[in-house]
């Protein structure tokens, strides 16, 4: 019998860190790759996986997706948020604090670990939520890939909408803070001017593009005031993208969502509020500014916001209709169909949605096909196109902005720790992930 433990990928077209094509094999022991090299021995015991013709890549590192669990299961839980991971060629995520409870404290960010050690197929980490009291949690709390602060779009306690309780927050301490950056005044002022108008797409309109440049000024300033390491969350607008462009401290990263890149406020007239998230989506303009940003390394990587509601939900008019779109599933395949139409490269998708990302969040050993690094792997299939379909979504939500697109590059096989979690239309459901660790 073959030890589970141990796993040989032969005659894959595989992505090295270098960002060149290699054909060849990989192979892991005890979760970790142990050899690649263009041809590798069969050596007792062995599990082989023949992918002549798919194309391998580091697994997908989502660092920003809402899951729902603890309190709001009926949208989605971490079991089914891990099956739609692995079905998307996702291995590792980092979750919001807009659960119930909010994860403001350490039993909160405990109780999430604990439930993800049970029932995650992927690997998690969970982001702490400042309020304006918890100074001493977001200190302390570990382990964790950095603070999350609302600027906006937020209501209750996780809201930081007041600078003087922000710059308490940069003043302290010296971890990541990943900030949604939309300026909630501002909203709230437009929203009085919009009132009474329940076609969503003026949900671009309220939350406007210098919402989210007004916020993102205020957090650059506090981070250059500091030095502290600051992440701007799910970027949207050209301008944003432009005043990064002329200044951005080292210290300093940002990540743009595949909808912020490929969907614009058309959306709107086809899927109503299926399209409304926060920040909203943007104009066909700010859909190409945000791509050269990205291609330029301005916007360093891929986040989707998976932000699951349920169709009833979002059946309700606007304002009333909740914002947020599910992402897990589709985020790869939409990335590396871009690149078969020539938007970027295959390395530059894997620099961007995993190598990326376990840099910026100093997540060791993730993001590269090399020894010693976490056998956390997808194989792709670039050879066909598949249209996204209702049917065949994992997301408890039960539906995808995307429906209807014809994608290339889904996932054919997800590996997580060196085991099979996803194959050909099946989740290996035994699977379980681990706790992330962040240096
Ligand atoms: O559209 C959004 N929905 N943006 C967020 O930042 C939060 C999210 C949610 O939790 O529903």
């Amino acid at each position: 019998m073959s030890s589970p433990k141990s796993l040989l990928i032969r005659n894959a077209r595989i992505i090295l860190p270098n960002g060149e094509l290699m054909i060849g094999d990989v192979k892991s022991r005890d979760r970790q790759i142990v050899e690649v090299a263009p041809e590798i021995s069969n050596t007792t015991s062995t599990t082989e996986i023949d992918a002549q013709g798919l194309t391998l890549l580091p697994g997908v590192i989502d660092p920003q997706v809402h899951f729902r669990e603890p309190g709001l299961e009926h949208k989605e839980d971490l079991f089914t948020a891990s099956c739609a991971c692995a079905k998307g060629g996702v291995t590792s995520f980092l979750e919001m604090p807009n659960t119930r409870p909010l994860t403001t404290t350490q039993q909160a960010l405990d109780d999430k670990l604990q439930r993800a050690a049970n029932k995650s197929l992927v690997n998690y980490g969970f982001f702490i939520g400042a309020t304006a009291e918890n100074l001493p949690d977001l200190l302390l709390a570990q382990p964790t890939p950095g603070i999350k602060i609302f600027m906006g779009s937020m209501h209750g306690n996780l809201l930081i909408d007041q600078e003087a309780v922000l710059e308490a927050i940069f003043a302290q301490g010296d971890r990541l803070i990943a900030v949604h950056a939309e300026d909630q005044a501002r909203i709230n002022q437009r929203r009085l001017e919009f009132a009474n108008i329940h076609d969503p797409a003026v949900h671009s309109q309220i939350q406007d593009n210098q919402a989210a440049l007004l916020a993102t000024q205020l957090a650059l300033k506090l981070a250059k005031k500091y030095q502290r390491r600051l992440h701007i969350l799910h970027m949207s607008t050209a301008e944003e993208a432009d005043l990064l462009r002329e200044d951005k401290p080292s210290w300093v990263t940002a990540e743009v969502t595949p909808q912020h890149l490929l969907l614009n406020t058309s959306a709107y007239e086809k899927i109503g509020t299926l399209a409304q998230m926060n920040p909203p989506l943007r104009s066909p303009h700010d859909n190409e500014v945000l791509w050269q940003a990205l291609r330029d390394g301005v916007i360093d990587f891929i986040a989707t916001d998976h932000a699951p509601h349920t169709l009833e939900e979002k059946a309700q008019p606007y304002p009333n209709s909740p914002s947020g779109m599910p992402g897990v599933e589709t985020s790869l395949a939409l990335m590396l169909t871009a690149a078969m139409e020539g938007r970027c490269t295959v390395a530059q998708v894997v620099q961007w949605m995993s190598k990326a990302v376990a840099v910026a969040y100093g997540i060791p050993n993730k993001g590269a096909i090399a020894p010693g690094y976490d056998a956390d792997l997808v194989l792709v299939d670039l050879n066909t196109y598949r249209p996204v379909r209702r049917e065949e979504l994992l997301t408890k939500c039960g539906w995808s902005p995307f429906e209807g697109w014809n994608l290339t590059g889904w996932a054919v096989t997800t590996i997580v720790g060196g085991e099979v979690v996803y194959d050909q239309g099946r989740v290996n459901t035994q699977v379980r992930g681990q706790a992330l660790t962040f240096l």
